[in-house]
């Protein structure tokens, strides 16, 4: 029959995403290339589903403003994941809708998320890093910089801005790491987004009585009691936007890290120099060079359509090659190499289109801080294992490293 015949034929397609080889962790699987100089689109698994992978730079960006293309899960074919999939009973949060209610959603949140009210909270965020570097200092080494450092900095900023008093810091920590671990199972991570929403329902009843200068009391205020969204909405918002950055910014903290510990030359300018220019424009390649969400970007087609020359139809699943689209040597010069001297403008690091990342000011900011008072308070920061026992983040969602042992 037709079906067995499919399935057969999916079951010879490739895995998506591959794997980073261990010769060269921070390149792209061998194979991108390939697809990306192909004609056409690249049909691979993911998950199980057959999808269409876009490579070519220029390709994503036409798929991510093309209107025809949808980031709904409940548009018909659009590919699942064991990530959309455990969501698929809690009410579904702004990133996975289309425009319009998408960006009625969106534009309630942007006041928080601009360069203004990020630099207005760099001097914090400061503050955090260097209280982080003494404990982990006076914890001594070996010390895991991902567990020390890497993950408590974007988890500590967003539950600032969000308002989630410090006392219930462990609880929040838990649960989103249950939430986004690998580990865990579909029962451990139900009860987790559980107890989180039932915490997160009685912070916003909370704040609704006692309004403080935070992301919640605004929702709340402006926009749960004039009726321009429910509480649900308010609580779905808040759990978005505290798993959103967790992952992706440590990720790019410990990795970033591991890349300048390889790259000792561009290291020392960055811990040495007095210019925000330049750590700003090595972050953007950081995050050009590593690309680490591998398959966040999934969609589906709405219409028939074509991009790059491939024809797609309606109810197929599309998944945008981040990675590959940064190594394009159609739109980047010397895509391959590392150097922070780089022009980085335009990367997809952070998507493209009316769903790029809400937080980019933020996870900049948080980058532009964190590396280099590494580097500056403890010069002689090294790797603590051969890199070769290093363990990569291979089958993650995010690339990274699962531990990063470092001395000093
Ligand atoms: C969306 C990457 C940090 C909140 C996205 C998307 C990417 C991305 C690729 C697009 C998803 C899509 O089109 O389906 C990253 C990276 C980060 C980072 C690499 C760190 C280096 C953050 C932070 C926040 C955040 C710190 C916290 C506030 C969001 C939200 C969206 C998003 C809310 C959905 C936007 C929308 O659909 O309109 N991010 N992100 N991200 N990101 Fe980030």
């Amino acid at each position: 029959t037709t079906t067995t015949t499919q399935a057969a034929d999916n079951a010879d397609l490739p895995g998506f995403p591959g794997t980073r080889s261990a010769r060269c962790p921070f390149d792209p699987p061998a194979e991108y290339a390939d697809w990306r100089d192909a004609e056409g689109l690249q049909r691979v698994l993911w998950h199980g589903n057959p999808v269409w992978l876009v490579s070519r730079f220029a390709d994503i960006r036409a798929a991510l403003s093309d209107p025809r293309i949808s980031a709904d899960p409940r548009s018909p074919g659009f590919p699942v994941s064991p990530m959309n999939a455990a969501g698929e009973n809690t009410s579904s949060a702004f990133p996975r809708m289309d425009d319009p209610e998408h960006a009625r959603l969106r534009r309630m949140l942007t006041g928080d998320f601009t360069v203004r009210r990020v630099n207005q909270l760099r001097p914090h965020i400061q503050e955090l890093v260097n209280g982080f570097l003494d404990e982990m200092i006076s914890k001594g080494q070996p010390a895991d910089l991902v567990t020390e450092y890497a993950l408590p900095i974007p988890s500590m900023v967003i539950s600032l801005l969000l308002g989630v008093p410090y006392a219930d810091h462990e609880f929040f920590q838990q649960h989103s790491a249950v939430l986004i671990g690998r580990n865990s199972t579909a029962e451990e991570k139900s009860a987790a987004s559980m107890a989180l929403s039932r915490y997160l329902f009685d912070l916003v009843a909370s704040k609704e009585r006692e309004p403080a200068d935070d992301i919640i009391s605004r929702q709340v205020h402006e926009r749960v009691l004039t009726g321009e969204i429910s509480r649900q909405t308010a609580v779905v918002n808040a759990m978005g936007l505290l798993i959103a950055g967790h992952e992706t910014t440590a990720n790019m903290i410990a990795l970033g890290t591991l890349t300048l510990l390889e790259n000792p030359g561009q290291l020392g300018r960055i811990r040495d120099t007095d210019n925000p220019a330049l750590v700003a424009n090595a972050v953007e390649e950081l995050l050009r060079y590593l690309t680490i969400p591998q398959d966040v970007v999934a969609r589906v087609a709405t219409e028939d359509i074509t991009i790059g020359g491939q024809l797609i139809r309606a109810g197929e699943g599309l998944m945008m090659n981040l990675t590959a689209g940064n190594r394009d040597e159609r739109f980047f010069d010397q895509p391959g190499t590392f150097d922070i001297d780089a022009s980085t403008r335009g990367h997809l690091a952070f998507g493209y289109g009316t769903h790029q990342c809400l937080g980019q000011s933020l996870a900049r900011a948080e980058l532009q801080i964190a590396l280099p008072a590494l580097l500056r308070r403890l010069p002689g920061l090294r790797l603590a294992i051969p890199m070769e026992q290093v363990n990569f983040r291979h089958d993650m969602t995010v690339y990274g490293v699962h531990e990063l042992p470092v001395a000093w």
